[in-house]
């Protein structure tokens, strides 16, 4: 009886731990599966993930392209206005000018004239002094005298200005009047110093630190004109305060150089910098800035196939870079 007992209590056992094992192996599979399970959703998150990173990155870059391709527009809309702009403004701009010249020349007549009269008063009678002083009073003749002369200086200065901004135009409109030619851009960045020497001379020092470049493949002149705005503008970061303008060059890569104006001036915020290559967006006093200096200049790097970067720090100052290949590989008219 209990023989049978054990032996049915043995089977039992076997056949529990039987299920047992079944149940384990069992578990142990479907863990496996669910671990695989996991690692592929995993996968499929990962993909999903580097899927929109990719889309991000290509958003941004349609940005970039729409925001290049809004800048040449307008670029290209305000060069045919400047152009136009420039010719009409040329021709008034001249006759008053001239007539200015003429005009100032007529009021220095009438003053010696009232001078000989004035020495003459003397042989006057009596009652035509008096006459002739209450005229003077009531025509307050010697403060015309005295504003004549500074009202015409005025209008020649402010002729000066208009004719400044007619120049800026017409170089802005004028970019393809040159010569592809192979230049030696230290020697460009050497000669524009040299012009703009008196500007800077009093409110930076200059320290070129050029790297060995090659000869590039450009329109040197209007390099030029990039780097006499760069210059300027540089020189009207320090607002009052001695500071310093580094020009470094060098080569990249086998295909390119770079050009880089910094100064330690005031630096832009960063709204500022969003518009800075904008035609005419200017934070200058009228009279002293037209806005169109970088404008100009980015056009002038496109069409180098070149590109300028910004790296501006409000209060530590400003750093362009300039790059452009060594050579085009088409030259464009
Ligand atoms: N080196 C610089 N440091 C600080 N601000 C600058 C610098 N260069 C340019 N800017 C800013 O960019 C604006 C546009 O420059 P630009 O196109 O040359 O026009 P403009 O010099 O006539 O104002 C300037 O008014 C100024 O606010
Ligand atoms: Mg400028």
């Amino acid at each position: 009886m209990v023989d049978q007992a054990y032996k049915d209590f043995d089977e039992d056992r076997t056949a529990i731990e039987r299920t047992l094992d079944l149940m384990s192996q069992e578990l142990t599979q479907r863990n496996a599966e669910l671990r695989h399970e996991l690692a592929q959703k995993q996968l499929v998150q990962d993909a999903l993930i580097a899927e929109k990173n990719e889309q991000l990155a290509l958003i941004k870059k349609l940005e970039e392209a729409h925001n290049q391709l809004l800048q040449s527009e307008k670029l290209a809309s305000i060069g045919q206005l400047a152009a136009g702009v420039a010719h009409e403004i040329n021709n008034p701009i001249g006759f008053v000018s001239s007539n200015l010249t003429t005009l100032r020349n007529y009021v220095n007549s009438f003053l010696e004239a009232t001078a000989v009269y004035d020495g003459l008063m003397g042989d006057v009678s009596d009652a035509g002094r008096q006459q002739v002083a209450a005229m003077r009073a009531k025509l307050d003749l010697d403060f015309m005298k005295d504003d004549a002369v500074s009202l015409l200086e005025e209008s020649a200065e402010g002729i000066r200005r208009v004719r400044q901004i007619v120049q800026d135009l017409k170089d802005f409109s004028h970019v393809d009047e040159a010569q592809w030619q192979w230049a030696d851009l230290h020697k460009g960045l050497n000669s524009t110093l040299n012009i703009v020497n008196n500007e800077i001379k009093y409110v930076a020092d200059v320290v070129k630190d050029y790297g060995l470049i090659p000869e590039v493949q450009c329109l040197a002149s209007q390099l030029n004109q990039v780097f006499l705005n760069m210059l300027i503008n540089a020189s009207h970061a320090f607002k009052g305060k001695r500071g310093v303008i580094t020009i470094r060059t060098g080569q990249l890569d086998g295909e390119s150089v770079f050009v880089e104006i910094a100064d330690n001036g005031c630096g832009m915020a960063p709204e500022v910098v969003g518009r800075i290559f904008d035609p005419f967006f200017t934070t200058k006093p009228v009279g002293q800035g037209t806005g169109l200096g970088l404008s100009l200049a980015y056009s002038i790097m496109k069409k180098h196939q070149g590109r300028i970067d910004v790296k501006s720090q409000v209060g530590e100052g400003t750093t362009f870079r300039m790059t452009l290949p060594i050579q085009q590989e088409e030259v464009l008219p």
